[in-house]
């Protein structure tokens, strides 16, 4: 997820695309903040100032070094995913006969096979990203047919994954190209000029009117017209709308807060983790592997470390990766792990979940791991952090920058990037045949829109939460990969809420936590799919134990499961046939919702939970 920002036009003087990009790059930071960069299609040439850190960095550049003015501009905020975040990967990025630039936001997923093809032709690359390909080979097709509009036109259909891009060519500047696929892309219509950005915000302060630019469309913008049309060239309708949110609403997408915005992002950070795994031959593969393939075959432990929701992600990972693998899983606290005198040597590899990458518990965790004479596999949000440094592999999950404190896609994609490992371990220890893998990858690859269609349950769900805002105290009960989901949930109504909450395995009610159900008290109930009987079942009896004893009983089941029809107050489906191991992914979306709406309703900054911090970096 980055930001991406676009400005022609003739109003305003000379200074005005330097100013409207800067200003539409500093209201684009929430998308990534590892780099930021701006191109001016000048007289002289096409010249870019990039820099990295936040757009802070890229203004004292300015400063030092001054831009030409020109006509248009273009401008790039980056959260990286290829390559590091250094000057060198900024955007935007120019062709190697400096005649055109390009910003991008997305993955190219074959950008391995376009680099090894440039490279035999003689290409040099000056930065490790998949972008610097894409103005290789655009810049290649410009000189060769002197059209930007239709090298664009040539060039997206090469490319396979997720892009917004837009371009700038020095020989003809009175237009700027931007084609999408998976990434967004949104026009500014004002007189005289014309914007471009991933969404409104960029612009917002400009101009109110917008207008979408669909999967697969290009726009050619000028100073005084905007043109859509399909990869084929095709004409498009522009669809145009009136914008009525302010700044602050257009960084949070139209929603009041980051929490809200993140929970409906989680569909498109798995999507987002899940692309461009797969290679040529089907074979998945990880970001950096710095551990011996051999190695891995024989590894015969796995303990996952991670803190807080990270080590619930390690719970489900537990369940998917011990059942497609047979290699022996345990999870532990980060802070606990380093103290207990773990017995870890050469054949176990730790796996370390952390969003940051920065907690320093977890950080501890993989330095004593190390010392062990472990292997250490990341899973990561954020390009280039500590833990993903000293890490032996990285996997990294794309899920952009998050804002809110509390942990919400960055969850869901720790799972979908564990899903991941367990079926690149069975792949490589043979534990599972390609056919069976490719099974896999496709049930995955369709779970985003299995989340997507349990968010629109959300009104609901966020009417239960408004009737329940009152309540005191509030259990979670799952079995399987169901009870790391109750925990979560758990965690969220504490954190946003301040309530007291606890999940718990189902089984072990009898054994304690039944004595504390009461008339009126809430138990949400995650119930297995009825294609697993025996579990199924008995989590059937844990609830209707609970209902006997008064308790207000949510559950969250899948369609046509009707053992559950008369037993709750709230019915939240999630859909029929997901595969059993991947359910958390949409079980989760109803608890978070819950959660985010309770607290508001008792008027709590969900975004800034008092007591805690995003990153944890003391122990
Ligand atoms: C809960 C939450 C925390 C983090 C934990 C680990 O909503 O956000 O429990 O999951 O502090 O943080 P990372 O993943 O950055 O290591």
């Amino acid at each position: 997820m980055c930001g991406i920002v676009g400005y022609i036009g003739s109003l305003g003087g000379p200074l005005r695309p330097l100013q409207v990009v800067i200003e539409g790059l500093t209201r684009l930071e929430y998308r990534g903040y590892d780099s930021a960069g701006i191109a001016i299609n000048a007289e002289s040439g096409i010249e870019v100032r990039k820099k990295a850190g936040r757009v802070e960095n890229l203004n004292a550049l300015l400063e030092a070094e001054p831009i030409p003015e020109g006509k248009s501009a273009i401008g790039h905020t980056r959260w990286a995913t290829h390559g590091s975040p250094s000057d060198l990967n900024s955007h935007p990025h120019l062709s190697p006969d400096s005649e055109v630039a390009i910003v991008h936001n997305g993955i190219v997923e074959n950008h391995q096979e376009l680099r090894e093809e440039l490279l035999a032709q003689g290409a040099s690359f000056s930065s490790e990203t998949d972008s610097e390909i894409v103005v290789h080979l655009l810049g290649k097709e410009f000189a060769r047919i002197g059209d930007l509009e239709q090298a664009m036109r040539n060039v997206v259909k090469r490319l396979e994954g997720s892009f917004a891009l837009v371009a700038i060519a020095h020989r003809d500047p009175d237009r700027m190209v931007a084609a999408r696929r998976n990434s967004p892309l949104v026009v500014g219509i004002g007189e005289g000029e014309n914007f471009l950005g991933s969404d409104v915000a960029a612009f917002v302060g400009y101009t109110k009117l917008a207008m979408a630019i669909d999967q697969d469309q290009m726009v050619v913008v000028t100073a005084n017209s905007v043109t859509v049309s399909d990869f084929d060239g095709n004409a498009v309708e522009p669809k145009t709308y009136e914008v009525d949110w302010d700044v602050n609403a257009a960084m949070t997408d139209g929603f009041d807060t980051y929490m809200e915005k993140e929970i409906h992002e989680q569909p498109r950070a798995v999507v987002d983790t899940l692309l461009g795994r797969r290679s040529k031959n089907g074979e998945l593969h990880l970001d950096e592997l710095r551990i011996d393939e051999a190695e891995l075959r024989a590894i015969d432990k796995i303990i996952v470390i991670a803190c807080g929701s990270a080590a619930y992600a390690g719970h489900v990972a537990r369940y998917a990766i011990e059942h497609w693998c047979r290699i022996p899983v345990e999870v532990e606290l980060a802070h606990e792990f380093r103290y207990r005198d773990p017995v870890v040597n050469s054949k176990t590899l730790v796996v370390a979940i952390s969003q940051s990458g920065e907690t320093m518990d977890t950080l501890m965790a993989v330095r004593h791991a190390r010392e062990q004479g472990a292997r250490v596999l990341a899973i990561v949000n954020v390009f280039g952090s500590t833990i993903a440094r000293e890490a032996d592999a990285v996997l990294y999950t794309h899920a952009g920058p998050e804002v809110a404190v509390a942990s919400t896609k960055a969850f869901s994609a720790q799972i979908a990037a564990a899903y991941l490992l367990g079926l690149y371990l069975a792949q490589l220890r043979g534990n599972k045949y390609p056919d069976e893998v490719a099974t896999y990858l496709d049930e995955l690859a369709q779970m985003p829109e299995r989340m997507a269609s349990v968010l629109e349950q959300e009104d609901a769900v966020k009417e239960l939460a408004r009737k329940m805002s009152d309540v005191e105290s509030v259990l979670f009960l799952g079995r399987h990969v169901g009870f790391p989901i109750a925990l979560e949930g758990a965690l969220k109504l504490k954190e946003l809420a301040y309530i007291h909450a606890e999940g718990f395995a189902a089984g072990e009610l009898k054994h304690g936590p039944i004595a504390l159900v009461e008339e009126g008290l809430p138990i949400f109930v995650i119930v297995p799919t009825p294609r697993r009987p025996l579990l199924h079942s008995k989590v059937i009896s844990n609830l209707e134990e609970v209902k006997t004893r008064g308790a207000r009983v949510v559950v969250v089941a899948e369609e046509g499961d009707t053992a559950v029809n008369d037993l709750a107050e709230l019915i939240i489906r999630v859909p029929h046939s997901t595969p059993t191991l991947m359910m958390p992914l949409v079980t989760i979306i109803p608890l978070q919702i819950f959660a985010c709406e309770l607290a508001r309703q008792k008027g709590y900054d969900v975004d800034k939970p008092r007591n805690l911090a995003k990153a944890v970096t003391v122990e």
